[in-house]
């Protein structure tokens, strides 16, 4: 029995200095493995007297177990511990603010169609939209220039690739926002009033033009619209647009085939010391094209003539944003530089309304 003691001592010993999962079971095959001294000592008991074996026996299980035993408690110990370490070192403060710079900004562009859209919609504008791949009948004969009008070389068009065989005109990518003023009177028939601001395209490419640029058509049809009407609601525009208390328009007479008479808009401004100021001054900046819609137009887009009339316009979108943030250079719009975007662009979530003023 002193033999067993001595054991026991050994293995309990053993087992509570192992410093991890490989030395605890080298300690057990030493001790219960087939070749274990436990193991090897119950196949001693085969040649004992009974009496001595059966004490023996039992001396020995009783060991067994309580190694076994010993062996699990401590394999459980360093678990845990090693799942402590894991937790230390892994720690992780969810609760730590988000980093300011990652957050993203909204683009001059996209502030300025929400601010416009604000303010036509208190004016009782809705929003239209139209493809940006046109057919040729929408975005020109529709619109009163026939195939051989000037107008359409002006328009430095770009134009799809047709299938082989196909001798249709080729559909093109829209030059303007106008052809959506014919879907919005297809769906919708008169009276009406709509904005519909989007992406048109063109062959051209210097500091104030790219191939793409952004326009906002307005369409208000009506018995009884005037240019007086389209007066007032493009001075209101301006006012509110440029957040200034008063603003001049100067209409000068101009040609677009889709509307009679017509109108090209300049506002007052001042270029004193550099900066550009809306409101005041001596100079004049160009900013839209406008005029009453073209009886021809208004057939097209199955309106009564006789019945019904109004205005239109159409104004560059990136232009008037260049005017109120002072931004020198379009083509930087679309270069997709952090830098820029993050010197020009907007809080996001930051919805502008007229309630809320509109660029804060
Ligand atoms: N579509 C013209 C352009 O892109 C702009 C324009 C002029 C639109 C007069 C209109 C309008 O609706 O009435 O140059």
């Amino acid at each position: 029995m002193d033999g067993l003691d001595a054991l026991k001592g050994k293995y309990l010993e053993g087992i509570a200095g192992a410093a991890d999962e490989a030395a605890l079971e080298d300690l057990r095959l030493a001790a219960l493995g087939k070749k274990g001294e436990i193991s090897l000592k119950m196949r001693e008991l085969g040649g004992m007297d009974p009496v001595l074996r059966q004490s023996t026996g039992a001396a020995l299980n009783v060991l067994k177990d309580e190694i076994d035993a010993a062996l699990r408690a401590k394999k459980a110990a360093l678990g845990d511990a090693a799942l402590d370490e894991r937790l230390r070192s892994e720690w992780l403060d969810v609760t730590l603010p988000g980093r300011p710079r990652r957050q993203g900004t909204i683009h001059p562009v996209s502030q300025v169609m929400a601010e416009l859209t604000a303010i036509f919609a208190d004016m009782g504008f809705a929003v239209a939209e139209g493809p940006q791949v046109e057919s040729d009948w929408y975005n020109f004969d529709a619109l009163n220039i026939p195939p051989e009008h000037p107008a359409r070389q002006e328009h430095d068009t770009f134009f799809m690739n047709r299938a082989e065989g196909d001798n249709r005109p080729p559909h093109v990518l829209r030059t303007h926002t106008s052809p959506v003023q014919i879907r919005a009177m297809t769906e919708q028939g008169a009276p009406i009033r709509v904005i519909a601001p989007g992406r048109v395209y063109r062959m051209d490419m210097d500091q104030t033009h790219t191939p793409m640029f952004h326009q906002v058509e307005g369409l208000a049809i009506d018995r009884d619209i005037s240019m007086a009407n389209l007066k007032w609601v493009l001075e209101e525009f301006c006012r509110a647009f440029f957040e200034v208390p008063s603003v001049e328009l100067r209409f000068r007479a101009s040609h677009f085939p889709f509307t009679e008479p017509s109108a090209e808009v300049d506002i007052r401004c001042s270029w004193e010391g550099g900066q550009l100021k809306i409101g005041e001054g001596v100079g004049w900046l160009e900013i839209l094209g406008s005029g009453m819609v073209h009886p021809k137009v208004l057939a097209a887009a199955g309106v009564d003539p006789t019945e019904w009339q109004g205005f239109a316009f159409g104004m560059g979108i990136d232009r008037i944003a260049m005017l109120k943030y002072g931004i020198p250079d379009l083509r930087a719009f679309f270069e997709s530089d952090l830098r820029w975007l993050r010197h020009y662009g907007f809080a996001a979530l930051d919805m502008p309304d007229l309630a809320g003023g509109l660029s804060r």
